[in-house]
């Protein structure tokens, strides 16, 4: 047993800043990051739009900073969490700045607020194309600094250690020793983030394994609104890898236009917000011209845009293009939907307490109620600075020496035995994927789901009967997650019969 008093898993936006800050309130509390690849490496790193606060309040107002994420969200947000959420964004900012982070101002010394999708107002507080880049580099600066936080990369979570409904740790994978670690915590927090490579063509790392939510339900905890998944309407077409290259929402909302391959402005037709639709609506409509017309992708035009001023704010995305032949002053940008965020996740109270005792959830894994049936842009990272900031004030106030049972009996086997074959892992995930994207993808049929969830159920009965005879590595865990999450939003896509945001099913084809 390795002993601790605050055990994160994650290390992006989520996990740094709730470990910034608990290690500062107590100094002689031990607080130890696990997390399963390089400690930088995370969807947080890629966040290229900004994030979504009110600035600017001779033209803007948190009024309708909530009036645009109620309407984005479809009915179905928690309206009290997005008052919480948007009223508190200016503190969470101060924080990122006093630590170090730099965002872009305008020739007034202004912050430079960009526009996204379903936004009424510029308010994306942006660094450049790379916002996420600087979040982290700034924040892993800023963790280094506390003498009690320990960051342990390359360390993979197996399962939550749970007895009698309380949360006491988690085991861990030292997948540089291949050891089986148990850690002893006062408090869990799970900030594991996405799930994109369930589907494969993804914005996401491929650290995004849903890997938080499949062990919060093996400890059961409540999870919800699994249904909702984002499909970003413009990553970079591109055959030769699954994880895709974003195109950011912040290109249209700089006057970019999306046409079809013969040039058709397209998005008037299916709503009169233009590109700057909330982004189901404009995957949806791409989905549906794509379908009509048989091409391959659709193309954002920026040829009409002022280039210096592309470049100055853009510079990644530019240099991205040119590397693959397109000069976005003369070329038009091949672009489809691909995954890029879970709407649902882990249920949290508004103090970031999932339904487990001990166990609180944060960031892209959790579930509180602010995007409902889809996410306004900008604002996860806006909701995980937020939820950090809960989660600690709520322990900062309540903290109480916990008692963890004597012998806990792990189920996790230990002896050594057969290595598990890789290419059965990689030819399952792959199987799965392609399932997810044709079963579960944009528009769904209540025919396809039942099929997947037949299939799915088969793969995790089998991968149960593996796990039990095979030595534990992180790749078969990775399966084992990624079927389970499949599985719950398969049950919960065929539970919903209303469609909502980014959810659009019907009974067959
Ligand atoms: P992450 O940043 O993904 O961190 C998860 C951490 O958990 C990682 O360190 C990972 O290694 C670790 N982990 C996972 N499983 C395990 C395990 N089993 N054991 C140990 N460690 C584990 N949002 C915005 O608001 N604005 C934007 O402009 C924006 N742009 C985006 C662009 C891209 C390309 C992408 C992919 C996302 C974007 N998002 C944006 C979404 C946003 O970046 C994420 O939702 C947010 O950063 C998630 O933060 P997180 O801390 O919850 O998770
Ligand atoms: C983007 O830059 O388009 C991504 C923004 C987000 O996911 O909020």
């Amino acid at each position: 047993m390795i002993p601790t008093n605050y055990l994160i898993i994650g290390s992006g936006v989520a996990g740094l800043t709730f470990a910034i800050k608990i290690a500062d309130r107590f100094p002689a509390k031990k607080i130890t990051i696990i997390t399963k690849s390089t400690e930088d490496e995370s969807n947080t790193k890629y966040a290229q739009g900004g994030i979504a606060i009110v600035l600017n309040e001779e033209q803007d107002s948190y009024q309708k900073h909530i009036l645009d994420t109620l309407i984005c969200g479809d009915g179905l947000c928690d309206k009290s969490v997005v008052e919480m959420v948007i009223t508190e964004g200016p503190k969470r900012l101060k924080e990122l700045i006093d630590w170090g982070a730099k965002f872009d101002k305008n020739s007034k010394g202004d912050f430079d607020l960009g526009k996204e999708g379903g936004h009424s107002q510029n308010r994306v507080v942006h660094h450049k194309d790379q916002t996420g880049f600087e979040i982290e580099r700034t924040i892993l600066l800023e963790a280094h600094k506390k003498k009690n936080i320990q960051i342990l990369d390359h360390h993979f979570s197996l399962d939550l250690i749970v007895n009698d409904g309380s949360c006491h740790g988690a085991y861990v994978l030292n997948q540089k020793t291949n050891e089986i670690l148990h850690f002893q915590s006062d408090f869990t927090l799970l900030a594991t983030g996405g799930i994109g490579h369930l589907y494969g063509h993804t914005t996401n790392p491929v650290i995004a394994t849903g890997d938080g939510i499949a062990m919060a339900l093996r400890a059961n905890a409540t999870i919800k609104d699994m249904e909702f998944i984002q499909f970003h309407p413009t990553a970079l077409y591109d055959d030769s890898s699954n994880s895709k290259f974003l195109i950011s929402e912040a290109v249209r909302g700089f006057g970019a236009y999306l046409r079809t391959k013969n040039g058709l402005r397209f998005m008037q037709i299916y709503d009169e917000r233009g590109e700057l639709a909330p982004r189901d609506i404009v995957s949806q409509s791409i989905d549906l011209e794509l379908k009509k017309t048989s091409d391959n992708c659709v193309y954002l035009d920026c040829t009409h845009l002022d280039l210096d001023a592309f470049i100055k704010h853009f510079p990644m995305i530019y240099e991205r293009c040119l590397s693959i032949g397109i000069d976005i002053a003369k070329n038009w940008i091949p672009v489809i939907p691909a995954q890029h965020y879970l709407c649902g996740g882990i249920v949290v109270d508004k103090n970031g307490k999932t339904s487990v005792e001990n166990l609180f959830a944060c960031g892209e894994c959790s579930q509180t109620g602010l995007h409902g049936a889809n996410r306004l842009a900008s604002n996860s990272l806006l909701e995980a600075l937020v939820y950090s900031d809960k989660i600690y004030t709520y322990l900062a106030n309540n903290f109480l020496e916990k008692h963890h049972p004597k012998n806990i009996i792990s189920n996790l086997n230990l002896v050594k035995k057969n290595k598990i074959n890789s290419d059965y892992i990689l030819k399952i995930k792959i199987k799965l994927q392609l399932l997810m994207r044709q079963n579960a993808g944009i528009v769904r049929y209540d025919t396809d789901l039942f099929k997947a969830n037949q299939q799915i159920i088969l793969w995790l009965i089998e991968l149960e009967k593996k796990i039990n005879i095979s030595q534990i590595n992180a790749e078969i865990y990775e399966l084992y997650n990624l079927i389970t999450v499949g599985k719950l939003i398969v049950e919960q896509s065929i539970v919903r019969n209303q469609n909502h945001g980014g959810f659009m099913k019907f009974a067959s084809c």
